[in-house]
This record gives structure tokens, C-alpha cells and sequence, in this order.
């Protein structure tokens, strides 16, 4: 295997506190040294760096890859090449599909399809069988055999004894569960947030209570049974009061939010004339809500970013609202947008440490994976940042087999320029050179 040097750059790893220029020796797949002018050795390929920044890889830790079952609307190489180009060296793929992940065969099936994938691929399990939200999955079985973590997510477990329980069992196993926040009562029928754009426009709304009645919900069981509950896709300013609270509180509760409910909000779906790729859930919510996401995510409240990277065919969108499934695709948009939004000041307090931290670090930590930082001895799992490239969204040229994002045709400032995983360049200037060996 190949030595890199990546020479020059602006090393940012949270994880140590690090800030500053240095280069990377790079051998077996490892991180042997960070270090300033480091002599390249010579069999080195050397990565010229300087005026770029280097990530610990990013974690997507909320992606959906449709595979098995939905493979037209994606699939575990499609999305792992769709994630290479974004930036990510790994995800983790949420148990959704057809058939559901909720039995240890389908968790070896996606991790020995991954092992050909051009990033790493974490699965998480069913919460309950078959989505059903009515008996446990095999949650301890499905650790055993690699799952990372447990969840219905597509679906609330809206039954309160069931998530007592899976919270209850986790503790012994030391499982951390992903909880999609919705009350299925208060939401059906909705497609959008409520509020005054859902009644000028006449469309069912989904209320902000929807999601923060079950956060409630989940809080109090947690609060009784202990055990690691991780929040998908916050999108309310009353959800980011209550993790607050409950965070002060010393609960083990973490949380993430999307690029989407950070930047958009129920005019989207006006201003598009109802275009269906602003159809997704949770809803994008108002203004407000898009201000309090931010302030969460700046005092530490929300602990991660991901994308709920949620692929769907051209011709399931091209339909009318009412029938468009919910999703937005995110996996080649996140990066570029947060950097353009760290570009463009309109966010004080943002900073590319911050967003290393809450795109690689917190993911890691919270799924407990490899990676998240770039310590010597570490498996060299890193993305290298150009803030200054300008870059369009072009969904006609994805890796990904999904077109559906609202930010099409947007012009951004920065972009990911190589990814590396386990020391092998994987995206080199958007292009995904190569796969790791196919094996299985
Ligand atoms: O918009 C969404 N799409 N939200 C979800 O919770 C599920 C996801 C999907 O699987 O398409
Ligand atoms: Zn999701």
C-alpha cells in the first residue's frame, strides 16, 4: 500500500484541539504522524495541501441506502460513492429497507456488500420487527453481528411501552437507540409544517407538537430506564429547548439536525410552487425554528450534522404533493452547503472546527466507530476541504441514482477535493477513482 504525505495543509481535528498547519504522513492505511514539514520519505506520493484544510473523515451517521429491496432508488454502492464524493468516508445506513433490518442476516448482508463499497458502511438495525412498532427486533443479536445502533427511523415507535423497553434492554448491551420523533396521530395526513404558509396554501400541516410531544415522551422514559437515546433530524425550537433542559439535566441524550432544516423553511415549499423535493419529514419548519436549530447546534445542543440522506427515483417525485414520498437527497450537498454557509458570515459562531466536529467527531463518538480524528495510530480516514472552490449543484452528474434536492442549480463556495479511507484516495476533485476490493 501506497505512503502519502499531505503536505501544507490546515489540519483541523477536534479531537485534539488542533488547529493549525502541518503535514500528514500517511502508511498501511494508518496516520503515522501529523507534524510540521515532515521530509517526505522517498517512495511518498505527496498531496500538495497548502491553501487546503484537512478533516478528520466525515461521518454521515443518517443515511438511507434503500439496499436491499429499493435498489432503483439507490444502493449500497451507488450511495457510498454518492458519499466518497461528498466528502464522507463513512455512514451508517438506517434498517428501513425491503426487506427491514431487523434480523442478523440482513445486517451481514449490508456489511459484506459494503466491504466492495467505496466508504465505510455502518448498519443500523430495526428497533422493532418489521417497522411494525409492535415486538423488539433482535437488537442484541443484530449488535453482534455489527449493527451500531437501533432504530425505526422512517417511523416513530409510537408505542411508549416498546420504547420503554428497547431503552430498558439497551442499557445491558450498551446500545445506543436512534429515535424519529413523531406522534402519527398528530401528523397524519400532514405535508408540510403547520403554521400560515400550510394555510394559505391549503395543505395539511404537521404540527411542531407532532415531534415534540414524542421528545417529551422519550425524555421521561429515559429519564426512568437509562441507556443512550440519539434524536434524528431535530427540526423545532421547542424540541432544541427541551434537549437543553434535559442536557443540563445530565441525561445521555444526544442530538443531530440536517443541512435542509438548517437552511430552508416552510417557504420553500411557496416559493418552489410546491415543488415535491421540499417534501420531507419532519417538515421543514419556520423561520424561528430555523433560528433556534442554529443556536442549538452553536451552544452544543444539537450535537451533529447529517444529511437523512433520503434517495428517491425522478419518477416518485414527479408526482403530485400529496402523493410525493418524503426525502430529500443529501449525502453530495451537505458539505458544500455548510462551507458555503461558513463562507458566506451569515452565521457568527459557525467555523470549519466547528463543522469537523459536528460532521466527523460527534459522529463517531456517539455511534462509537473508528475515526473522528486524526491522531497518529488512527486509520487515515480523511477528507481534505477546498474553501475557496466554487462548485454548482448539478444532480444530473451524482454518484447517487436520486435527483431529489431543493438546492439544485445553487452556486457554492467550497468543496471536498479528496476523500481517503483507510489511506486510499477515494474522490480525488469530485471523481471516485476507486473502490476497495470487491469481496462477497
Ligand atoms: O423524509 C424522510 N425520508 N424522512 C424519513 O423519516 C424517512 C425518509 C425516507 O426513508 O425516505
Ligand atoms: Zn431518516
Amino acid at each position: 500500500m501506497k505512503t502519502l504525505l499531505i503536505k501544507g495543509g490546515r489540519v483541523i481535528d477536534p479531537s485534539r484541539n488542533r488547529d493549525a498547519q502541518a503535514d500528514l504522513l500517511i502508511a498501511d492505511g494508518h496516520i503515522k504522524k501529523v507534524q510540521k514539514d515532515i521530509k517526505p520519505p522517498s517512495e511518498a506520493e505527496v498531496i500538495e495541501a497548502s491553501g487546503l484544510v484537512v478533516f478528520p473523515g466525515l461521518i454521515d451517521m443518517h443515511v438511507h441506502l434503500r439496499d436491499p429491496g429499493q435498489e432503483y432508488k439507490e444502493d449500497i454502492f451507488s450511495g457510498a460513492r454518492a458519499a466518497a464524493a461528498g466528502g464522507y468516508t463513512a455512514l451508517a445506513a438506517m434498517g428501513n429497507t425491503e426487506p427491514v433490518a431487523d434480523d442478523p442476516s440482513i445486517i451481514r448482508y449490508v456489511k459484506g456488500r459494503a466491504e466492495g463499497a467505496a466508504v465505510k458502511v455502518y448498519p443500523i438495525g430495526a428497533l422493532s420487527k418489521q417497522l411494525e412498532g409492535k415486538e423488539m427486533a433482535e437488537i442484541g443479536r443484530m449488535k453482534k453481528f455489527g449493527a451500531v445502533a437501533f432504530s425505526d427511523d422512517g417511523k416513530p415507535v409510537a408505542n411508549g411501552t416498546l420504547m420503554r423497553n428497547a431503552l430498558q434492554y439497551s442499557v445491558g448491551i450498551d446500545a445506543l437507540i436512534i429515535a424519529h420523533e413523531e406522534d402519527p396521530f398528530l401528523s397524519a395526513g400532514g405535508m408540510m409544517h403547520e403554521g400560515s404558509v400550510s394555510s394559505i396554501l391549503g395543505l395539511r400541516g404537521i404540527p411542531a407538537a407532532a415531534e415534540e410531544t414524542m421528545l417529551a415522551r422519550d425524555l421521561l422514559l429515559l429519564k426512568m430506564s437509562g441507556g443512550r437515546l440519539h434524536i434524528a433530524h431535530v427540526s423545532t425550537a421547542g424540541s432544541v429547548e427541551m434537549l437543553r433542559r434535559a442536557k443540563a439535566e445530565g441525561l445521555q441524550v444526544t442530538a443531530e439536525v440536517t443541512p435542509h432544516h438548517l437552511l430552508l423553511t416552510d417557504r420553500a415549499v411557496k416559493n418552489t410552487g410546491y415543488h415535491t423535493h421540499t417534501k420531507v419529514n419532519p417538515p421543514l419548519r419556520s423561520e424561528e425554528d430555523r433560528q433556534a436549530l442554529w443556536e442549538g447546534l452553536l451552544d452544543g445542543t444539537i450535537d451533529a450534522i447529517a444529511s437523512d440522506h433520503a434517495p428517491h427515483h425522478p419518477d416518485d417525485k414527479d408526482v403530485e404533493y400529496d402523493f410525493a414520498p418524503f426525502g430529500i437527497s443529501g449525502l453530495q450537498t451537505s458539505l458544500p452547503l455548510m462551507l458555503d454557509q461558513l463562507s458566506s458570515g451569515r452565521v457568527k459562531g459557525l467555523s470549519l472546527s466547528l463543522l469537523a466536529e459536528k460532521m466527523s467527531t460527534a459522529p463517531a463518538r456517539i455511534l462509537g466507530v473508528e475515526g473522528g480524528t486524526l491522531e497518529a495510530g488512527n486509520p487515515a480516514d480523511i477528507t481534505i476541504i477546498d474553501p475557496e472552490k466554487s462548485c454548482t449543484v448539478n444532480p444530473e452528474k451524482w454518484y447517487s441514482k436520486s435527483r431529489n434536492t431543493p438546492f439544485a442549480g445553487l452556486q457554492l463556495k467550497g468543496a471536498p477535493v479528496y476523500t481517503l479511507v483507510n489511506g486510499r484516495v477515494v474522490m480525488k476533485e469530485g471523481v471516485v477513482v476507486e473502490e476497495r476490493e470487491h469481496v462477497g
